[in-house]
């Protein structure tokens, strides 16, 4: 008996120690953010684990995490869902039933995922499509592109780019009822990634005559050139999103061969021929004196050029936004941006909202003191944080004001 007991309570403990992960002090309703924590890190360890004994890819587990969440599409009272395709590329469709007057406002949307998961189809993505489509009256159109390790840069990027423009055609806009002058791009995370390179190319491209009004980065990673950043190094290991998980991320955009992962790791994965992309992201100059703490900037150090040769696509600006020059940010319609102070990748999302601000790009930045990575998504039983529905609220808000 009493070494049942004894059993019993040593179970309990590990379990416990493993579930347990430091939340920061300031982030309400700890327990959700840790539970989904533990099924993300759960899946991490099995994932490597079935790497390492040949079974399956790393990512194809952590996948798992996107199709426990799908949700076929369901219309409902309000809103008409379909699944279908634009121009080759599957999207998910919202279309508001209410009869309107005049034409509708419209959204490009990106889920995150780290370019390797993720899906319009999934819970909180279906529901945050269907939400802003029902408040803004809008044509919402979620892209399904097509994700690594099986595809890697610029399939990703080109897949949301050729989505994108084929529903900008203005007949295509005038099928669905939309207004020309009234469609954003939005993303969030990977997401953000994309819907910020999207409307840098959109603005370029002499094709495209319906440019969008706005464009919506959640939470969104922008850059490969630093690793070190104030934000990675004082959330390397938070919930979600820890600095290893992002590395990898990254990596896999570009290539399976583990020496790009290992020299960003180290954080010497840039050429001194490309030295002059660093001024991109200097956060010496960039960010406010606030979010340094302690840290002191010490300028890059550099690599092989064998990187950079082999895998061009880490420096393209296409990957990474923030890396684009002035000339390609000046005009960029109106921004919103929102960081959270406890993720890896708050300090792409300040960095990018001075160079906007810098070329006269007018961004409204919401900054959430006691936001974590993910957590506008946390809008949908059983992970619902009061957090979540808060962030969600006044994204929306910008929305109805701006879009
Ligand atoms: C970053 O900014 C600091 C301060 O202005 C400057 O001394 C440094 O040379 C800059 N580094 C790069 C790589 O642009």
């Amino acid at each position: 008996m009493g070494a049942k007991l004894l059993y019993i309570c040593v179970a309990f403990i590990l379990v416990a120690y493993y579930i347990y992960s430091p939340i920061p002090e300031n982030v309400g309703q700890p327990w959700k953010l840790m539970l989904t924590s533990a099924v993300l890190r759960t899946l991490g360890h099995m994932g490597k684990a079935a790497e390492m004994l040949g079974l399956a890819n790393y990512m194809d587990v952590m996948k798992l995490f996107s199709s426990s969440q799908y949700v076929p599409p369901t219309s409902d009272e309000n809103v008409a869902v379909t699944d279908t395709e634009f121009s080759g590329v599957a999207v998910r469709l919202f279309l508001p039933k209410k009869p309107t007057e005049g034409l509708r406002r419209a959204m490009l949307f990106f889920h995150g995922g780290g370019f390797c998961l993720g899906d319009a189809g999934m819970k909180s993505y279906d529901f945050l499509a269907r939400r802003t489509s029902n408040q803004l009256n809008a044509v919402v159109v979620s892209v399904n592109y097509r994700l690594a390790p099986k595809y890697r840069f610029p399939v990703q990027f080109e897949d949301v780019f050729s989505a994108s423009k084929f529903f900008l055609q203005s007949r295509v806009l005038s099928q669905y009822g939309v207004d020309p002058t009234r469609v954003c791009v939005a993303g969030d995370s990977a997401g953000g990634n994309l819907a910020a390179a999207v409307t840098q190319k959109l603005l370029e491209d002499s094709e495209v005559t319906n440019k969008p009004k706005a464009q919506a980065l959640i939470y969104p990673v922008l850059q490969t050139l630093d690793m070190n950043l104030p934000s990675y190094e004082q959330n390397a290991n938070m919930p979600i999103l820890s600095k290893s998980l992002m590395i990898r991320f990254w990596s896999e955009y570009f290539t399976s061969d583990p020496s790009l992962r290992e020299a960003m790791t180290s954080n010497r994965h840039v050429p001194a021929q490309w030295g002059h992309l660093f001024q991109f992201v200097n956060w010496s100059t960039l960010l406010p004196d606030r979010l340094k703490k302690d840290h002191v900037y010490t300028g890059p150090v550099f690599g092989s050029p064998a990187l950079a040769e082999k895998y061009p696509g880490f420096l393209d600006p296409r990957a990474a936004p923030l890396l684009a020059a002035e000339a390609q940010l000046r005009g960029l319609p109106s921004t919103y941006i929102l960081t959270c102070q406890h993720d890896v990748l708050r300090d792409d999302g300040f960095m990018y909202a001075t160079r906007l601000r810098a070329v006269g790009v007018p961004v409204t930045h919401e900054h959430a003191e006691d936001g974590f990575h993910g957590a506008l998504t946390f809008v949908t039983s059983p992970s619902d944080m009061a957090v979540g529905h808060r962030l969600m609220s006044s994204y929306l808000r910008w929305l109805e004001e701006h879009l």
